[in-house]
């Protein structure tokens, strides 16, 4: 009888920690009422576990310090520019590499070489740093993800992928003079952190080059992606993660990538292009706001951090680890009736707040609610992505225009948290589900137009 093979455990073991304090009940409450009721305004010493983001919060390898402490500063030049640039050819393999301090740097100098007032920007969905900067430019984004992402409760293997039938229907009623770039975003993070599958971008790349318009990948966590490809798409088991991501970068003009995520770094980021003319006018303005193209706002030291990272994300160990855990907490609201968004993303668990919460209206914010139950529960911080993210005011009538989805992300950093961490979270929430009647909703009470849940505060409705 053969066995069966058996699940690996976390591929590392541990070598330094961090103490981390659970404040009492009363404690947390007093410190989310004076936050105006914003996670983002709690001090991160007042939080047990920490599940805002998995960008920048990584636990990075002594292989990555250890390049910290031996590689040298240079203004230009810098041997870590030369491994960061190595390893971008051999994992995405574009030509030109700028570096840049994160994501939206690169979101911004690509806008704002790129757009004009009043054109439009398609993506299967942009996040909201993405959508930000294309508004500031005076674009208009827009999201073109398949339906079936909206429905938190189908299972389907690549629920993050473009509607190519939307995006080609899009370009011809607006025409292609109208559109600077076609964008898509590996994973989805707005949906729930879902893949997006190879013949979908190959898909959207055809169309894009039909139409002779740039093709761009937001390729923030484009290992989970890739890993997802792997596992789900036929013809890919048996490649490598780089193999995929080659093939994958490969129908793609140029990406956008923040480093904070894949790259497991505290800081960074990257901007690539095939394109020469684009990449001396992306280069130009780099300079002017980010600094030197062979530092990009960074220190050489952060450069060779990600340069290392990048290798470690497409380890297939890694990689099973980490979609393994994402199972593990899944398994477990599961177990305790939480309505999650199925199937888990790549890099975080999503809590359906209208499920969780029916009896609060999209206007009372329910996954902000939860949220700030949650830290009152349990010190566990995570994040609303729903109509406090996404909710628009529509300028000329006051009306708010709520998200289509409320959603509360638990994203997971990488390599920080054990199995026993995610377990607490886990029987947190189970715990606050069975009293979810007593949850009440919010009332906002101030928020900036753009990104404007950063800084937003909101009272208890009672
Ligand atoms: C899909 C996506 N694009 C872009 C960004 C922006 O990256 P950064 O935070 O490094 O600016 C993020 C950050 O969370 C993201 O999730």
């Amino acid at each position: 009888m053969g066995e069966k093979s058996l699940e690996l455990p976390e591929p590392f073991k541990i070598k330094m920690i961090e103490k981390i304090t659970l404040h009492p009940k009363e404690k947390r409450k007093e410190l989310i009422e004076k936050a105006g009721s914003n996670v983002f305004m709690l001090k991160a010493e007042d939080v047990f576990i920490d599940l805002l983001t998995d960008s920048g919060t990584s636990a990075m390898s002594d292989h990555q310090w250890a390049g910290m402490i031996e590689t040298t500063q240079s203004y230009a030049g810098s041997r870590s520019y030369y491994s960061l640039k190595k390893a971008m050819k051999e994992i995405f393999g574009f030509k030109y590499l700028i570096p840049v301090h994160q994501g939206r740097a690169a979101e911004n100098i690509l806008f704002s070489t790129m757009i004009f007032p009043g054109c439009y920007v398609p993506n299967n969905m942009h996040f909201d740093t993405t959508e930000a900067n294309i508004m500031r430019n005076k674009g208009i984004p827009v999201n073109l993800v398949i339906e079936d992402a909206y429905d938190s409760t189908k299972i389907l293997p690549f629920k993050g992928n473009m509607d190519t039938e939307k995006l080609e229907h899009f370009i011809q009623d607006k025409t292609p003079e109208k559109i600077p770039l076609i964008m898509i975003t590996i994973t989805n993070n707005s949906v729930g952190g879902q893949p997006v599958s190879m013949r979908n971008v190959k898909e959207v790349s055809k169309i894009a080059k039909k139409h002779g318009l740039p093709f761009f990948i937001d390729a923030c966590r484009f290992a989970e992606n890739c890993y997802f490809i792997k596992q789900r798409e036929e013809g890919y088991r048996n490649k490598t993660i780089k193999e995929i991501s080659r093939e994958l970068f490969s129908y793609a003009d140029g990406c956008t990538f923040s480093g904070k995520k894949e790259a497991l770094t505290n800081i960074g980021g990257m901007l690539c292009t095939n394109n020469e003319e684009l990449y001396e006018k992306l280069r130009n303005l780099t300079i002017v706001i980010e600094g030197f193209v062979t530092y990009g706002g960074l220190a050489c030291r952060e450069l060779e951090a990600m340069a290392r990272g990048l290798y470690e994300a497409i380890d297939e160990n890694y990689q099973a680890y980490r979609h393994r855990q994402m199972e593990y907490l899944a398994k477990l609201l599961r177990s305790g009736g939480v309505p999650i968004v199925e199937p888990p993303g790549g890099h975080a668990i999503f809590i359906d707040a209208k499920k969780f919460l029916p009896h609060i209206s999209p206007e009372q914010f329910p996954a902000q609610a939860l949220t700030v139950q949650l830290y009152i529960e349990s010190g566990v911080r995570v994040v609303e992505i729903g109509s406090s993210c996404f909710g628009k005011v529509d300028e000329k009538t006051g009306e708010f225009i709520p998200a289509r989805m409320e959603l509360m992300r638990l994203a997971i950093p990488r390599r920080t948290y054990t199995d026993n961490h995610l377990k607490y979270v886990a029987e947190c929430l189970i715990r606050l589900y069975e009293k979810r009647k007593q949850i009440r909703g919010l009332r906002r009470v101030y928020a900036p137009k753009l990104l404007g849940h950063f800084t937003a505060r909101f009272e208890p409705i009672n």
